[in-house]
């Protein structure tokens, strides 16, 4: 048994703290007799064996715990699955719904009794993996050559151009469009170089370059080919005055593309759309793309001169249906920044459906800035904001027109 001269003798510690160290060591009965002064795994200088270390002692003790194998874990009870959030797969019940939550549940908006504000949220969500969450659309038999035109500046061709072909390509369709306005906003929009010396309409048309040789591809939508407009084609109207077969041009450069036709003719690898963005004018440019298409898209404003003009339109339609192409009718009317609060709006809407009943499409897109921001981007508001108003509709709009199914 140690004694506290032999203790005081071993070092310099003060003798009280050794008093009551050596207390406890006698009350625990920690040492051991037959071995003389044993450790008592707490750690003093010197002390031998450590298998009674708790690991935790003097330096010179220590057994770097971290390299010895773990003791054994007792597994965790279902209770503690319950609580741990990062650790459980499964499905719990929960009142705050994650964004996680709102893209597995289906079908979206079932849920009564979210607030208005939780619905708007799970709809942008649903939104924002766009067309993703939806089924593939099936494909035409052949290609849709689909001229979208309305001499009346401004009203949204363009804009419903691109987006309406953008969202098809979304939703699993070939698409190419056509720039034929040499204001080159078709282009902007999808993102495609369009200044002096780039491959253009303008060669395919005046020079008859193959139009397979002057496409590019939208950099931000997979599936969607661009044919663009540069500042040449400004030149074209006067240019083509004087060759031969002016008014069908554009019609034989999409003909002749081998991608364009029937299953049969042009194989899986075949274009389903091809839309043509024309200038706001009734020109040889339009006329061209209205020999070369079978469907027409015209998108009206919903504003007060919107169907002044519509009538001078649908003559020079009725005109091409005589004497240059029988094929083309108009299977589209779409209602452009249509904004809601206003009479005006609504009842331009209701006259229009009026008169043509099954061409006007149930979607009307609504006036909405981040549409009008979208070109600045050199996007479409399908990539640049697809859980937008705007982006929905105008996939949406997209969908009617694929449904309506008519064939080339
Ligand atoms: N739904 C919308 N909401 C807000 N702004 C829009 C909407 N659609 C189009 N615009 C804006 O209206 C303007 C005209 O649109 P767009 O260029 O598509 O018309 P357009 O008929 O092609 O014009 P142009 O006759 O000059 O070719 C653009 O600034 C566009 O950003
Ligand atoms: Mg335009």
């Amino acid at each position: 048994m140690a004694t506290l001269d032999h203790v005081v003798e071993a070092g310099a510690t003060p003798p009280w703290t050794l008093i009551r160290r050596l207390d406890y060591l006698e009350a625990t009965e920690l040492s051991d007799t037959s071995t003389g002064f044993q450790a008592s795994g707490l750690g003093w200088p010197g002390e031998a064996p450590p298998e009674l270390s708790t690991g935790l002692g003097w330096p010179a003790e220590r057994s770097y715990p971290q390299d010895a194998p773990l003791p054994p874990q007792p597994a965790p009870s279902e209770s503690e699955f319950a609580v741990s959030r990062e650790t459980t797969q499964e499905a719990r019940p929960s009142t705050v719904r994650t964004a996680a939550d709102l893209a597995e549940s289906t079908p979206p908006y079932e849920d009564e009794e979210s607030t208005p504000l939780a619905r708007a949220a799970e709809h942008v969500v649903l939104a924002r993996q766009g067309a993703l969450m939806r089924p593939a659309l099936e494909r035409p038999d052949a290609t849709r050559v689909v001229v979208v035109a309305n001499q009346k500046g401004g009203v949204g061709k363009t804009t419903s151009t691109v987006n309406v072909a953008a969202a098809l390509a979304q939703l699993g369709q070939r698409v190419l469009v056509i720039d034929l306005d040499p204001q080159g906003n078709a282009s902007t929009a999808l993102g495609v170089e369009h200044r002096r010396g780039v491959p253009s309409t303008y060669d395919a048309l005046v020079e008859g370059v193959p139009l397979a040789d002057v496409m590019a591809a939208c950099p931000d939508v997979d599936e969607l080919m661009v044919v663009p407009a540069t500042i040449d084609l400004a030149g074209a109207e006067i240019e083509l005055v004087s060759v031969v077969a002016r008014e069908s041009r554009l019609f034989k450069a999409i003909d002749g593309h081998p991608l364009v036709g029937t299953a049969a003719a042009a194989g899986d690898e075949r274009f389903d759309y091809v839309f043509i963005d024309c200038p706001p004018s009734l020109g040889l440019l339009t006329l061209n793309a209205l020999v070369a298409a079978a469907e027409m898209m015209i998108p009206i404003q919903a504003e007060y001169y919107a169907l002044e003009g519509l009538g001078q339109l649908l003559e020079t339609v009725d005109m091409v249906k005589k004497h240059l192409n029988q094929r083309l009718q108009v299977s589209t009317i779409l209602v452009t920044m249509y904004d809601g609060r206003t009479r005006l709006a609504s009842g331009v809407a209701e006259e229009v459906r009026e008169h043509f009943p099954d061409q006007v499409l149930k979607s009307t897109i609504p006036r909405s800035v981040r549409v009008s921001e979208a070109p600045s981007y050199g996007q479409t508001v399908m990539t640049y904001d697809p859980g937008s108003p705007g982006a929905l509709c105008y996939l949406e709009a997209a969908r009617e027109i694929a449904l309506k199914g008519v064939t080339a």
